[in-house]
């Protein structure tokens, strides 16, 4: 099949209805789906930053699905409009894993913040950062997975003078490609792999079939120039080792947070559930052929449960052979780190984040002891003050630890300093059995309640994630 390439939104006032849709992923039957706007990928909305984006989702889809919350994740959003999980609701009377109290108010356990059946909520984004390749899906309790599983997550693209004047490729030479795992029964229709069964430590679902922009093993024609290539894994556990066939490298160029401080060339990049990476890909070597982008095992590497990467094709660029001119180039030095990052230093944490399995009768996995509870605020930081925060992984799997609200610098791992390619700002980190990372973030924007969890879903869902507060100084 052919690379499907979502609809574009560009305006200040985006309507996006969820609904069910079929779309064609496989051959033979279409594949029923919960959908932003009709398609999986929903559709890809594109705006300059710093300019105020209204986007209001309606909830169409049947009412036993349940409240949604929706999450523009890398955004730096208020509190209202973060996607914020929620608590206990008359259509999810109970929690497996959180231990959360009826007895809040809708105000206490965020239940005001949630988009019920047949409702519609506008969400209110100032787009206040850089520059960066974010997406959004949806983020309520206990079904984050779930609902992402069948298909609400669309790809979003902050634009920004700083990035405008540099000479990188652009139009259709600028493609997202957003990677899903999904598994089907004979009839192409998802399967259901949600089973209360699946406990924590053994709790991660993966899809047997890799999806590119929601098509398996599709092909996309490129000119043999250069073309920047927006990576994002959306799988709920799965991470990809993403290289290309033909020995041709990549020039790295973004990650979640944007544009890094220069360009790393590199092999092979390993991605874990919701991180993304940005590359120069030159097809000039490989005119008239067919390129691979594909998954490996990483060798040697940290193999653990939960760091295991795919192996196999993702989908293919198919290189026409004439000659065009290419008038795009990668500068030496991409962007600069902003001062707050510039001048962070290790130091001791200001706040420590544990992960560990516990529970007892029915494991979980708790964050500084706990699952989330909504009515449990772990963190205060200042407003306008970078802190400096440590997460720890007490656990026998792999963890990849999402932050909301700000980017973050990561000042080391396991006590030393981190590889190039993350010697910049990130939102979403790996997190090795055993390891700690030490990380500083500025909080800049906005005062409020915000989330920090594993971005496995089922691990986000069984209980791993916590909540803090930004609070004036
Ligand atoms: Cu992409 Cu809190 O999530
Ligand atoms: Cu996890």
């Amino acid at each position: 099949m052919p690379l499907p390439l979502p609809p574009t939104l560009t305006g200040d006032r985006i309507r996006i209805p969820i609904v069910a849709a079929e779309q064609q992923i496989l051959p033979g039957a279409k594949t029923k789906l919960w959908t932003f706007g009709g398609s999986f990928p929903g559709p890809t909305v594109r705006r300059r930053a710093g300019h105020r984006t209204r986007v209001t989702f309606e909830h169409q889809l049947p009412k036993g699905v349940g409240e949604l919350s929706i999450h523009l994740h890398g955004g730096h959003n208020r509190s209202q409009f973060d996607g914020y999980p929620g608590g206990l609701t008359k259509d999810q009377p109970r929690s497996l894993y959180c231990d959360i109290s009826r007895a809040l108010t809708p105000r206490q356990s965020g239940n005001d913040l949630l988009l019920s059946p047949g409702a519609s909520k506008t969400y209110v984004y100032d787009l206040t950062e850089r520059a960066a390749f974010q997406w959004y899906h949806d983020h309520r309790l206990d079904r984050t997975a779930r609902h992402t599983w069948h298909g609400l997550a669309g790809m979003w693209i902050v634009d920004d003078a700083f990035e405008e004047a540099l000479p990188l490729p652009r139009g259709n030479r600028d493609l997202p490609l957003m990677i899903a795992d999904r598994s089907f029964d004979r009839d192409n229709q998802l399967t259901d792999p949600f089973s209360e069964q699946l406990r924590p430590p053994a709790d991660g679902i993966n899809g047997a079939k890799i999806l590119v922009n929601g098509a398996f093993m599709p092909h996309h024609p490129v000119g043999p120039r250069r073309y920047r290539l927006r990576i994002l894994n959306v799988s709920a556990f799965r991470s990809y080792n993403v290289r290309l066939s033909h020995g041709l490298s990549m020039v790295q160029i973004a990650t979640e947070s944007g544009l890094m401080p220069k360009p790393i060339r590199r092999e092979s990049i390993l991605l874990g559930p919701a991180e993304r990476a940005e590359v120069i890909v030159d097809f000039a070597a490989v005119a008239g052929e067919s390129v691979e982008l594909r998954s490996s095992h990483r060798h040697p590497g940290r193999n653990t449960a939960g760091a295991r990467s795919y192996e196999g094709a993702l989908m293919q660029f198919r290189v026409r052979s004439e000659r065009l001119p290419d008038h795009t180039r990668i500068p030496r030095k991409l962007r600069p780190l902003p001062k707050w990052a510039q001048g962070a230093k290790v130091r001791k944490p200001d706040q420590r984040w544990e992960i560990t399995l516990g529970g007892g009768f029915s494991t979980k996995w708790l964050l500084n002891g706990r699952t989330f509870d909504p009515a449990h605020v772990q963190a205060f930081p200042h407003l306008n003050k970078t802190a400096v925060w440590e997460i720890v992984n007490r656990t026998t799997v792999a963890h990849v630890m999402h932050l909301h609200h700000t980017d973050w610098y990561l000042l080391q791992r396991d006590g030393k300093p981190p590889p190039p390619w993350e010697d910049c700002l990130k939102e979403t980190f790996f997190v090795y059995p055993n390891e700690k990372i030490l990380l500083a973030g500025h909080f800049s924007d906005y005062t409020g309640k915000f989330v920090i969890h594993c971005h496995m879903l089922d691990h986000e869902d069984h209980g791993l994630m916590g909540q803090f507060q930004v609070v004036h100084a």
